[in-house]
């Protein structure tokens, strides 16, 4: 630091490494630094995170134009293996992640929601030992709206030679995951990962094309106002979840935010606390999420900054799924916040019980 005319300090313009930690933290050198090596495994985790990186670029590039460029807004006029309309950024951002893994030599699969079955790259397979199992674009409702979209990730390290495709070493819990994160199309484009040694964001400088340092080892409050929720769900929910909605709206404090999009809502709620819920309805008894492209990896990424995630009755990354496209209920956020949705369940049981 240099004394100003006025008195104030300010970095010292000599002092490069100043300028060069601030404006340079890049993801692929922030993994190097988290993981305190330079090994093979280091490099591998880092070559990924840097892909993913790319991925998120070549998706932010494309949504900046969405409505000028053909081919960017609307459906395609398919159904995925979801039983959901699929829309032409679907698609695409599901193509960008393959394309960037293809020519990697890192991941041998790629198991995404849009695709019935993993992606195998069989000329990575010697070599690359990692699935990838990601979310391409989640919150495509907000798409020709021009409102915030994500995409979200997990990285797998792969077990077993699985020649017949079925990919049962993916039907494991959470804990698993050795990475996982999430990028946010926002006003900019947001990267937060975690490869378990914290949550880290980076902001995409559109100048050097570059995932810059935002901030290190954020923590999520241990309360929070918010509470996030699809409300026009109240009929269709299991009465414990009613009585949460019904305690939050007769007590002061609260406050409702849902944008719609997963990768929003749960960014707001690991910056400033609160809780996210999408509980099973009677269409659909395990909720709309799926849990190894969305839950477990959201859950690994909350855990990782202090918080919690829940089914309501178990943890998340507990949960072994029977089946690639699982769905999940998820109550995710702030330790009390997830512990306060946690006891009207377990009320309710008690009182059933009770008869
Ligand atoms: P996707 O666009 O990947 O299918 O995910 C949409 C998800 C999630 O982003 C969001 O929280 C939720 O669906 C919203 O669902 P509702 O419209 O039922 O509230
Ligand atoms: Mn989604
Ligand atoms: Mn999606």
């Amino acid at each position: 630091m240099v004394q100003t005319q006025t008195g104030r300090s300010q970095p010292d313009p000599l002092d490069r490494g100043y300028y060069l930690d601030r404006d340079c933290t890049t993801l692929s050198r922030h993994v190097l630094q988290q993981l305190k090596s330079f090994g093979p495994d280091a490099q591998d985790i880092s070559a990924l995170m840097n892909r993913i990186g790319l991925a998120g670029k070549l998706i932010a590039r494309r949504l900046s134009r969405a409505g000028l460029v053909e081919g960017t807004l609307g459906f395609t006029g398919d159904v995925n293996v979801q039983g959901e309309e699929v829309k032409q950024m679907d698609l695409y951002s599901n193509a960008v992640f393959i394309s960037t893994f293809k020519q990697s030599g890192l991941v041998c699969r790629l198991a995404s929601e849009e695709m019935e079955k993993p992606y195998y790259i069989p000329e990575n397979c010697p070599i690359g030992r990692y699935t990838l199992l990601y979310d391409p674009l989640d919150g495509s409702s907000n798409l020709d709206v021009n409102l915030n979209v994500g995409s979200i990730f997990a990285i797998r390290q792969q077990e077993g030679d699985d020649e017949d495709g079925a990919a049962l070493d993916l039907l494991q819990h959470g804990r698993k995951q050795l990475a996982a994160g999430y990028i946010l199309y926002g006003p900019s484009t947001l990267l937060v990962y975690s490869i378990g040694t914290g949550v880290h964001s980076f902001t995409l400088d559109p100048s050097l094309g570059e995932f810059i340092l935002a901030q290190e080892n954020i923590t999520v409050p241990e309360h929070g106002p918010v509470y996030s929720v699809n409300e026009g769900n109240f009929w269709q929910w299991d009465e414990s979840f009613r009585d949460y909605a019904r305690y939050v709206h007769r007590h002061e404090g609260y406050t409702a935010r849902y944008s719609g999009a997963l990768v929003g809502d749960i960014h707001r709620i690991l910056c400033q606390g609160g809780v996210f819920l999408y509980p099973g309805t009677a269409k659909k008894p395990e909720g709309k999420l799926r849990l190894l492209y969305e839950s477990a990896p959201m859950a690994f990424l909350m855990e990782q900054a202090g918080g919690r995630a829940s089914t309501g009755t178990q943890d998340i990354l507990d949960v072994i799924p029977e089946k690639l496209h699982q769905r999940t209920p998820l109550v995710i956020g702030s330790k009390e916040d997830v512990a306060l949705v946690e006891s009207f369940i377990q009320d309710r049981k008690r009182r059933d019980s009770e008869g």
